[in-house]
């Protein structure tokens, strides 16, 4: 059975806690694959990005699985040289057509392009108050541009989706969303490639006292605080148990990984990154 629990987001759409994210699956095949399967036995969230190039590969996995689109939770995001050339809505346009769909659940500015991110915004509010977008949200932001944002937003942002393992918990941040109602999505739950949060001592030991896996462990320390997990395999049996997720973590031990941050980023800093 996949977990199927849901959040409401500010807005009053209902988000599921768990989705398959489709980073770096550069193969042709290998993201419909993922989707068409995931879809198959119960996920009902995707997680894709222009910039991934297998928005195609998404909706036709949809369309195979037999799954009708309004059951499904669909994110995509709005690529930075998108917002640098202001081309927010061509951009949003040409997302749909690759994902054969007229509307998205949500859409996100990916990262925070300085001097573009509130001109986007204002492109999202308008998509979203056509009903072209059921939620808007941002990736990638700390609590500096979302304050720059709320400034001049009319919208506040449903969700913001970070990196987020037991290395870099990122509480601070989360508190911050949380109190402006903000929901927060983990990227790269499991450290990204090669999944290296997997074998941390701690992790290893609690996938061993719950008899989990690890990534069930690091995933379900998500859940239970709130933060919605989008982990990414391309392997059956890792989609499938991923998803696996009956069961509660004691208090101490997520204490116990809450105790593993170390602020360590294994993706890019988005006080700093240079694409
Ligand atoms: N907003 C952003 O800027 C941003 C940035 C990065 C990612 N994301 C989103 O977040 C999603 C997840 O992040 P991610 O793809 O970076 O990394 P991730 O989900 O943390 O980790 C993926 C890696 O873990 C492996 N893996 C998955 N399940 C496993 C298991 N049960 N046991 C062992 N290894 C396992 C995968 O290998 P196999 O595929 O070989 O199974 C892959 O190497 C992305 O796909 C994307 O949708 C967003």
């Amino acid at each position: 059975m996949i977990f199927s629990q849901t959040k409401k987001l500010n807005n009053g759409v209902e988000i599921p806690m768990l989705g398959l994210g489709v980073f770096l699956m550069p193969e042709q095949g290998v993201t419909l694959e993922a989707v068409r399967y995931a879809l198959r036995v119960g996920y009902r969230h995707l997680d894709t990005a222009s910039i991934y190039e297998n928005e195609g590969e998404v909706g036709e996995g949809i369309k195979q699985s037999g799954v009708l689109r309004e059951e499904i939770f669909l994110t995509t995001k709005l690529w930075n040289d998108d917002m640098r050339k202001g081309r927010a809505e061509a951009a949003f346009e040409e997302s749909l057509k690759r994902l054969g769909t007229d509307y998205v659940d949500l859409y996100l500015l990916h990262w925070p392009v300085a001097g573009k991110f509130i001109e986007s915004w204002k492109v999202l509010e308008s998509l979203y108050k056509q009903k072209r977008i059921r939620a808007i949200g941002v990736s990638n932001f700390h609590k500096h541009h979302m304050e720059a944002l709320l400034k001049e937003a009319e919208i506040v942002p449903a969700v913001n989706q970070i990196e987020r393992h037991p290395l870099l918990s990122q509480k601070e941040l989360i508190e911050y969303c949380t109190h402006q109602g903000i929901a927060v999505e983990a990227y790269s739950p499991l450290g990204s490639t090669g999944a290296p949060i997997l074998s941390e001592e701690t992790v290893v030991e609690l996938a061993r006292k719950y008899d989990r896996t690890p990534a069930q462990i690091v995933l379900k320390w998500n859940i239970e605080q709130g933060v919605i997990v989008i982990p990414k395999s391309t392997h059956k049996e890792r989609i499938l148990s991923n998803g696996q997720l009956d069961f509660m973590l004691r208090g101490e031990d997520i204490k116990m990984l809450d105790a593993l941050n170390e602020n360590k980023r294994i993706m890019a800093d988005p006080e700093n990154f240079n694409f």
